[in-house]
């Protein structure tokens, strides 16, 4: 049978794969990269170029590289994204019947965890449900960004007896700020925050941008007061780098936690 291992490498740096995901890559025969096109792409391709480097025996596996499909806009966002992962679905399912042998275990290395914002798994029961090719697969978590940036502003990431959200841009957006106590929000591309601290929305942000990274950039403070000015950070750093991954905690003040 052929297997295909789905492997969470952490959300930057090699020292983030556990031990598990280590292993997982020394039983790769072939690793496929798929990704986006566009400015980043060298760089992430580069990240998990470094991880085999350090974690495998050069001559060991092949690497095989297919593009990745653009995602449509004009169907609505779930509709694209559903579309998007069934032509990512087709693709997939062709590298599993061409470029994998009989007996020989393929891998893609997912960025930190690929059960967080990832549609791998889902393209994964796709693939299933058609019945062909046959093939199993097997599951290696990794740490997520949300671990990364909790860990590098040594905050935990929930308070006593306090739910955690995580979101999107889009959802932080049409949320009434009261209801905002602890929220993640991952996938911005437009410094979302800013609007919140415009709506004067009382909150402190935890805020970390190519974490795990050499250009790791940390910020925290009263969202009002720097709001506006790490937005223009965000948005410098994805001019100057042409890309960019950032991630915040929102967080409600709490009774005594006003000076
Ligand atoms: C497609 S999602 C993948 C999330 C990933 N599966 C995880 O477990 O973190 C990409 C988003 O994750 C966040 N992210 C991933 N890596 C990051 C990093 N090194 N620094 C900051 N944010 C990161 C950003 O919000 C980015 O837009």
């Amino acid at each position: 049978m052929k297997k295909l291992l789905l492997i969470g490498i952490g959300p930057g740096h090699p020292d983030y794969l556990t031990m598990q995901a280590v292993k997982a890559l020394q039983r790769v025969d072939v690793f496929f990269f798929l990704e986006k096109e566009g400015r980043g792409k060298e760089e992430l391709i580069h990240f998990r170029s470094q991880i085999l480097e350090q974690y495998t025996k050069p001559g060991r596996y092949r690497t095989v590289f297919a593009k990745s499909p653009p995602r449509a806009a004009d169907r609505g966002y779930a509709v694209g994204v559903r579309d998007w992962w069934s032509d990512k679905a087709d693709i997939i399912a062709g590298l599993i019947a061409n470029e994998l042998g009989a007996g020989e275990t393929g891998a893609f290395l997912i960025w930190g965890d690929p059960s967080l914002y990832d549609g791998t798994l889902s393209i994964m029961k796709e693939i299933e449900a058609r019945g062909t090719p046959q093939f199993d697969y097997e599951i290696i978590p990794g740490i997520t960004s949300v671990q990364a940036l909790t860990a590098q502003h040594r905050i935990p990431l929930n308070r006593i007896g306090e739910s955690i959200t995580i979101s999107t841009p889009r959802q932080i957006e049409s949320t009434p700020p009261e209801e905002i106590h602890n929220t993640v929000v991952m996938l911005d591309s437009n410094a979302s925050f800013e609007r919140l601290a415009e709506r004067g929305c009382d909150l402190d942000i935890y805020w970390g941008a190519y974490l795990g990274t050499p250009d790791e950039m940390l910020v925290a403070g009263d969202l009002q007061t720097i709001g506006p000015q790490l937005a223009e950070k965000a948005r410098q750093a994805r001019a100057d780098k042409g890309w960019l991954f950032d991630i915040y905690l929102l967080r409600s003040r709490l009774e005594g936690d006003r000076d």
